[in-house]
């Protein structure tokens, strides 16, 4: 009989950057899956793979004078040579500059067509120029600004291709709401809340802006815009509509596909319409997981940024700590749906608490008992004692705790029930008191039992853990006696399979302490390097003049000028907006009686960096309502190179009130 299939996917990644800690949750998280499910006798295919077009790399390769696909492969083999380094076992890696790709997406784009679900039309909305980047008036910021960079947009059209998003809002709805297909559910309310219910929009699937993509088989003026080509890749990588592969039926329909929540909609709504469209089978689960944000030193958490320099480099981890206690780590913090922040502390903490001391020291503390006492090879007399029931009740249920875990994507949860038994494990050891049985010859049938026990415990616990942890687990194996057949998925479902007469290997500690404070002291430090290098390169790409101003705004008469009342005034107090992550609210004494004002710069400042300082406010400005609070005038603030914003402090002596012209 046939073995029966399970298909997972990674997003395919832009090439636009070195990967880092955060590009990896997601690809050992299904890493992890793919090599469980492979024990477990499923046919898996696991795909990663690139997404390699777009108008961003097109300008990125012309900034470094190299085409498109040359400046591409240069990332890629970096994104590879990640995967090889973090033991990511893909089955296939697909570019979406493959030939074969290319072919499928143009006659998936034709189909579309042909059904009349994707027509010609005039793309209009707000457009960024530094960006070139067109927004929906919902996507802007609390200013109506571009949301990326946050300068203002302006109202634009453009000639393109819409696919029809209507026809499939109800059946959509269903699948989110009425079936399983999303992970975690609590996330459809939102989605149906915010997309489906307010009528779903068509989607522009089509530009002529730039040319780095699928050409439109028909109208060569234009490429295909980013996500037909993308999202076919979950099945042009198993030879739909191409000849390259022919494992579309084998297959299609994914097990599961894993993607971070920024790109959650585009996966809940827009994959399952274009396929609803082309009458092909929904793929029949979506999991989606939070970010790991990283935890700077006051303790709030920032999004990874080059530009901000916290991006955490999986090569340097791995290096210090080993491979398997960083996959360990990002997947044991990360609850699916929730973000996670990291911070250098709390993984060496993890590291430490689960890895040194709870598992490693179980198998070097057994180890070298077994060692001790019996030499390495255990004698096969055996006394059963208080304690052992329990402690064999408990490690054999942990397969099928974890088994339900890996179908439904919890991984976190996974390694928490791994860890009940390696906890179990350990408190046995204090239970049973080992070191006192080995003094007394009279007991040697009861001490063998108990390192029996926890031989065969750690046997079981190291199968289920390699698929986290896929190169110390044959260490373990090697040092616990255990042959490649005693570490099957079937066996660890049983206990008593390692022979009575077994014999250990002392070997290397597996997880070694790591020194807290001198370790924090080296990781901080290349932190602060790097933020600062960042901080340097802004400066230097704005001195080299790589900062791109924003377009210049037409043309006005003084008196058009006059209209805006611009005055200084001073931050009497400052404090965050509840519910936004962007808005800061001033009380400004504006030598008219005080005001207040609310500012979409608390990305950029803390509150306590503006009390005190004067600032220069349009103080004529209609009142509006910000996050359900009112701003009596907006402050002024200049671009940054980094897409940020900085406020424009004048003359500190000049008085509240004083008018600017
Ligand atoms: N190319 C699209 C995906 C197309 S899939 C048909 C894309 N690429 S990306 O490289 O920008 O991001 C890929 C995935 O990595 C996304 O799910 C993104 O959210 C995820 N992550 C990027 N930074 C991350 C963290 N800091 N933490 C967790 N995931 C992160 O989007």
């Amino acid at each position: 009989m046939d073995k029966k299939t399970f298909y997972i996917t990674t997003p395919i990644y832009y090439p636009s950057g070195d990967p880092h800690i955060g590009h990896c949750y997601t690809t050992v998280a299904c890493d992890s899956i793919a090599r469980y499910k492979r024990m477990q006798g499923y046919d898996v295919m696991f795909l990663t793979g690139t997404d390699e077009h777009g108008q961003k790399i097109e300008e990125k390769a012309k900034d470094k004078g190299v085409t498109p696909k040359q400046y591409v492969d240069e990332i890629v083999d970096i994104f590879k040579k990640l995967w090889s380094y973090m033991n990511i076992s893909y089955d296939r890696y697909i570019r979406t500059t493959d030939d074969y790709h290319i072919e499928s997406v143009q006659k998936i784009f034709k189909e579309l067509y042909d059904r009349g679900y994707i027509y010609k039309g005039e793309y209009k909305g707000k457009y960024c120029t530094p960006c070139e980047s067109f927004w929906t008036e919902t996507q802007l910021d609390e200013n109506g600004c571009c949301p990326e960079c946050h300068r203002p947009v302006k109202e634009a059209a453009e000639e393109a291709y819409f696919f029809k998003m209507a026809p499939f809002a109800d059946r959509i709805e269903k699948l989110l709401t009425e079936t399983d297909y999303l992970r975690p559910k609590t996330r459809a309310v939102e989605l149906v809340n915010n997309f489906i219910k307010p009528g779903l929009e068509d989607l522009c699937v089509s530009r002529t802006s730039f040319t780095w993509g699928v050409p439109v088989p028909f109208d060569g003026k234009h490429v295909v815009y980013v996500w037909i080509d993308a999202l076919s890749n979950y099945i042009t990588a198993l030879g739909y509509k191409n000849e390259a592969f022919d494992e579309y039926s084998k297959y299609w329909p994914a097990d599961v596909h894993m993607v971070a929540k920024d790109i959650m909609r585009f996966h809940a709504i827009i994959w399952p319409a274009m396929l609803m469209a082309l009458e092909e089978p929904l793929p029949k689960h979506l999991a989606v997981h939070g970010w790991i944000t990283f935890l700077n030193k006051k303790g709030e958490e920032q999004k990874m940024s080059k530009s901000l320099g916290n991006v955490v480099d999986p090569f340097m981890l791995g290096e210090r700590y080993g491979v398997d206690a960083i996959r360990y780590h990002i997947l044991r913090e990360m609850a699916l749906g929730a973000d996670s922040a990291f911070s250098n502390e709390i993984m060496i903490n993890r590291i430490n608490s689960d890895l040194a001391n709870g598992f490693g020291n179980l198998v070097s503390r057994t180890v070298a008992m077994a060692d001790k006492y019996f030499g390495g090879t255990l004698p096969t007399e055996r006394e059963e004692g208080e304690f052992d029931s329990s402690l064999i009740e408990c490690v054999s249920a942990v397969r099928g705790r974890v088994d339900l875990c890996i179908d439904e994507t919890r991984l976190k949860n996974a390694l928490e029930e791994i860890f009940v038994a390696v906890d179990r494990a350990n408190k046995y050891i204090d239970e049973t008191e080992p070191w006192k049985l080995g003094k007394d010859e009279s007991k040697k049938a009861r001490l063998a039992t108990v390192l029996y026990n926890l031989l065969e415990s750690i046997r079981v616990i190291s199968t289920l853990l390699s698929a986290f942890m896929p190169t110390a687990m044959p260490k373990v194996w090697e040092q616990i006696g255990a042959g490649e057949k005693d570490v099957t998925y079937d066996n660890a479902g049983k206990f008593g399979v390692l022979p009575a007469d077994v014999t250990v290997h002392k070997g290397e500690i597996l997880f070694p302490r790591i020194d807290l404070e001198k370790e924090i002291a080296e990781l901080n430090a290349i932190i602060e390097k790097n933020m600062a290098a960042a901080k340097a390169k802004l400066g230097a790409d704005e001195a080299a003049g790589a900062f791109a101003p924003a377009e210049l705004a037409p043309e006005i008469a003084i008196d058009d000028f006059a209209k805006a009342d611009l005055r200084v005034a001073l931050v009497k107090s400052c404090e965050k907006v509840k519910k936004s992550k962007k808005l800061l609210c001033l009380q400004l004494d504006d030598g008219f009686g005080g005001r207040q004002v609310v500012s979409g710069i608390a990305q950029w400042y803390e509150p306590e960096d503006l009390v005190g300082k004067k600032i220069i406010i349009v103080a004529n400005l209609k009142p509006a309502t910000l996050c359900g609070v009112e701003s009596q005038g907006m402050i002024l603030a200049a671009d940054t190179p980094d897409g940020g914003a900085a406020v424009v402090f004048p003359d500190q002596s000049l008085p509240c009130g004083s008018k600017i012209r």
